[in-house]
């Protein structure tokens, strides 16, 4: 996506210097940067701390991650290093997925450009696959007006490029209509009100940031069309992970007559999960909710404690939302409707 004059991704693989660049996300909205390495152990690390997060971007960084530990320490490849990222974080399946495909490449096309080619060549995959699943949710969207309300950061940052849940918004801007976004901050890390509504901006679209508890009032003063949201990973089922938060608003939006829509792509999908109860839930650290920081009036970074001392936090990542809340998940194969057709993700219907 265009920031400034340029265009980027959140993370690839640049070919002048053979090295991961990825897009430092904890210093937006008030620096953009963007930082490289050719060490896999940095780039486990800005998956750990979340310089890079969300369930697509993570999974293509990692594939570029291990084709640079193909190549410096080959012998330790399948013992050491495909382990050491799957530790990175534990929900997104996409991680799993790209971790599976580079050890798959490793064996087919076991050159080191080779398997540079596959892990550029994944996240080109997931960039086509947000691209494709944006046309069918403008689809949906254009059938009423577009006052969509979305939880955490489901756009290009999470997802190389385009977005999940933001990429039919961007579709529906590029055909020149106007959708409004209300933007849940989404405690406690606040990727809504950072990230989600810093890139809605950069793309000139109109949103206002609200706290995660106002989501459900203005569901109720009929202010919201649909709800739009991504994923971490989707059971066969169709029950969905997505940021903690999620399952709240989609009670809300069932008691409110709301559409829930989740953009994911298949990367996202779970089949050896049947239900929601068999996905691993991250839970953070406590000072997430503990501290907050942030930039003051010169500019400054400055991080402040919200909490008395002494005072302990539950941080639970992640929930899950059961598929008879979610009206359709729509991926780059089309709308799947899991709670009218709860066998499989094949009864996929679009193309
Ligand atoms: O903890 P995060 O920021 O990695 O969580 C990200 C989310 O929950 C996103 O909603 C999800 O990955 C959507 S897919 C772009």
């Amino acid at each position: 996506m265009r920031v400034g004059k340029s265009d980027y991704r959140a993370v690839n693989w640049d070919i002048t210097t053979g090295s991961v660049q990825w897009v430092e996300q904890r210093l937006l909205p008030h620096k953009f940067e963007q930082r490289s390495t050719n060490r896999p152990e940095l780039v486990a690390q800005a998956i750990e701390t979340m310089q890079v997060r969300g369930a697509p971007s993570i999974g293509a960084f990692a594939a570029l991650g291990l084709a640079l530990a193909y190549q410096q320490d080959r012998a330790r490849f399948e013992s050491y290093w495909l382990a050491r990222f799957r530790s990175t974080r534990p929900t997104a399946i996409n991680l799993f997925h790209a971790c599976d495909a580079m050890a798959r490449c490793a064996l087919e096309r076991p050159l080191d450009t080779q398997m540079i080619d596959c892990a550029v060549a994944y996240g080109d995959a997931e960039v086509e696959a947000n691209r494709r699943m944006g046309l069918y949710m403008a689809e949906l969207l254009a059938r009423g007006e577009r006052r969509i309300l979305t939880h955490c950061n489901a756009g290009w940052l999470a997802a190389v490029d385009w977005g999940t849940a933001t990429s039919g918004i961007y579709q529906l801007a590029e055909a020149g209509e106007s959708p409004f976004v209300w933007v849940d901050e989404t405690r406690p890390r606040l990727q809504g009100a950072r990230l989600t509504a810093w890139e809605l901006h950069q793309a000139g679209i109109d949103c206002r940031i609200q706290a995660d508890s106002a989501a459900a009032w203005m569901m109720a003063q009929g202010q919201v069309d649909a709800v739009v949201v991504g994923a971490d990973r989707i059971a066969a089922n169709g029950d969905v992970a997505n940021k903690i938060g999620t399952y709240a608003l989609s009670l809300a939006a069932r008691a409110h007559g709301v559409p829930m829509y989740v953009a994911a792509p298949l990367s996202s999908f779970d089949a050896a999960c049947a239900s929601g109860e068999d996905i691993p839930i991250e839970n953070r650290h406590e000072s997430e909710l503990l501290c907050m920081d942030g930039v003051d009036d010169a500019g400054v970074s400055q991080a402040i404690h919200v909490a008395a001392p002494g005072v302990q936090a539950n941080n639970p990542a992640f929930d899950m939302t059961p598929n008879s809340n979610v009206t359709a998940i729509v991926s780059e194969q089309g709308i799947w409707m899991p709670a009218k057709n709860s066998n499989s993700v094949s009864t996929v219907v679009g193309e």
